[in-house]
Parts: structure tokens; sequence; C-alpha cells
């Protein structure tokens, strides 16, 4: 696991979008995992400076969601299809056609997450999947005990995960019970994964994830399996890590060919 700690949120967002623009520069076409909350909204705004600024191309990128309420109509404004239009494709500039997300709605849930797995497997792999961690561990909606192994399919989300969106809904009890999510193993087939997290809330997770046994009580740390994770986070979310000079020095010295921002570690 390659673990990068920066000073500042917008840095994080900064050397993740770096890594980010320079697959999609070296492929247009890339397969990418998008992720919703709060933590990649940095990635995407600075993404979308490359787009205006740079002349980073992002309309043949494909994509997936890592995951969907249910029972919220799509086009609820707190939908995830709603957020990932509004926050991502609409200012990078990509095609929403080639923007999937799993279909929350669905009156069949089995074959709904069935079809969007079938539907991975043909477009993929997902070349670079976009990770925040929930303060209790989650990645995706892969709330604690969420099996390794496990592909797309309905969940119940954790009582502090709705009360920690509740932010984003009139009233907590707006928040939905239920969502579809991409499995930790289909997280896992992904060719590379970037997670990201910001502040003293995230410290707790994020020192279990990367220090931590590999546990199914903390799903993100299924990355530790993974041959190419990386997790960029801030000085805050670092605060708990017990061999943050380790990392800060493994960073700061790695070799020439693993300069480009975030290296395969
Ligand atoms: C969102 C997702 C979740 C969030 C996590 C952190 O698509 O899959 O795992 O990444 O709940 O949320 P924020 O970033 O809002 O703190």
């Amino acid at each position: 696991m390659q673990v990068v700690i920066v000073p500042t949120p917008a840095e994080v967002g900064r050397l993740a979008a770096a890594k980010i623009g320079h697959l999609v520069r070296g492929r247009p076409d890339t397969v990418l995992g998008l992720a919703t909350g709060s933590s990649p909204l940095a990635i995407y705004a600075e993404l979308a400076r490359q787009v205006a600024e740079e002349g980073l191309d992002c309309s043949q990128v494909r994509a997936f969601a890592l995951d969907e309420y249910v029972g919220l109509p799509p086009e609820h404004p707190e939908s995830y299809r709603s957020v990932l239009m509004r926050d991502v494709v609409e200012p990078l500039g990509m095609d929403p056609s080639n923007v999937h997300v799993p279909d929350g709605s669905a009156a069949d849930v089995a074959a709904a997450c069935e079809a969007y797995e079938a539907q991975i497997a043909e477009t993929g792999p997902v070349a670079l999947q976009i990770l925040g961690i929930g303060a209790n561990g989650h990645i995706g909606f892969n709330e604690p005990t969420s099996s390794f192994a496990s592909r797309t399919r309905i969940k119940t989300l954790a009582p502090q995960t709705r009360a920690d969106n509740a932010r984003f809904f009139d009233s907590p009890e707006q928040v939905p019970t239920h969502c579809l999510t991409q499995g930790l193993g289909t997280i896992l087939d992904a060719t590379t994964l970037v997670l990201v997290a910001q502040g003293e809330t995230k410290a707790d997770a994020v020192a279990k994830m990367v220090e931590g046994p590999v546990s199914s009580m903390c799903p993100g740390s299924a990355l530790q399996l993974h041959r190419d994770a990386n997790v960029i986070v801030d000085e805050a979310a670092a605060s708990r890590l017990t061999l943050a000079d380790y990392y800060r020095y493994t960073f700061a010295n790695r070799p020439a060919w693993q300069r480009f921002e975030t290296p395969r570690g």
C-alpha cells in the first residue's frame, strides 16, 4: 500500500487528480470508478480545472459509480446519479451515456445488481477506482462485516452512515435505509485504487485500514490485499498512523521510476 501524507485537503485532491489526469491523457477512453460524498470533491474540482485550463479531454472517459441509494428516484437531487451528473459529468465534459450507476429504483434488485456486474465485466476492468472511507471503515457502502468476496448487492446502511449523510438531506429520516453498492470483491478487481481521506473524523478509520488487521470489521482494510492501492490523506486524517514518518520518508525517497505522483506500491 502506498500511503501519501500531504499538508492540506486541497493538496489531497490535487495529487489524486494529477494521477487521474495522467491516466486519461494516456488513454482517453479509460474506465474510472467514481465515488460520491465529500471526500472526492476536491479531485473533481481539480480535474474540472484541468479540463477548462489545460485541455484535458474527458469526453470519451467511461465510468461506473460505486453505489446508489435505494428508494430515491433517479431525478432526486441527492440520488448518486444526480450528484455525479452535477459534480462530475457536467464540469468534466463527460458523455452521460458513458456513465453507469446501479439502478436503485429497480423492481428486481438482484437482477439490477447482476446486470451492473455484467456491465462492468464487459466494459472493464476499471482502470482506476476513486474511493472515500466512512468513519466506520466502510468503502463503497460495504459496511462492517461485509464479505471481502462480495459483489454488487443491496446493503442496509449502518445507523452511523445514515447520520453522517443526513447533512445532504432536509431531515435525518429522509436518508434512505438501503443502497446498492459494488462489493469489496468488485472494488478489488480495479487495476488501481486511489482512496482519499481528509480531516480528523477519518483518522481512526484510516489507521485501522492501513495499519490494523485485515478484517471485515474494517472493510477498508481490504485495500491491504490489493497490489496497487494508493491512500492519499491530509495531516489530520493521518494523525493516528503510527508509521506516518516512515510513509513521508518513503514518498520523499521514492525511486525515480516511481516519481509520477502516487506510485504503484
Ligand atoms: C460514496 C461512498 C462512501 C463514501 C464515504 C465517505 O460513493 O461510497 O464510501 O466515500 O461514506 O463519505 P464522505 O466522503 O462524504 O465523508
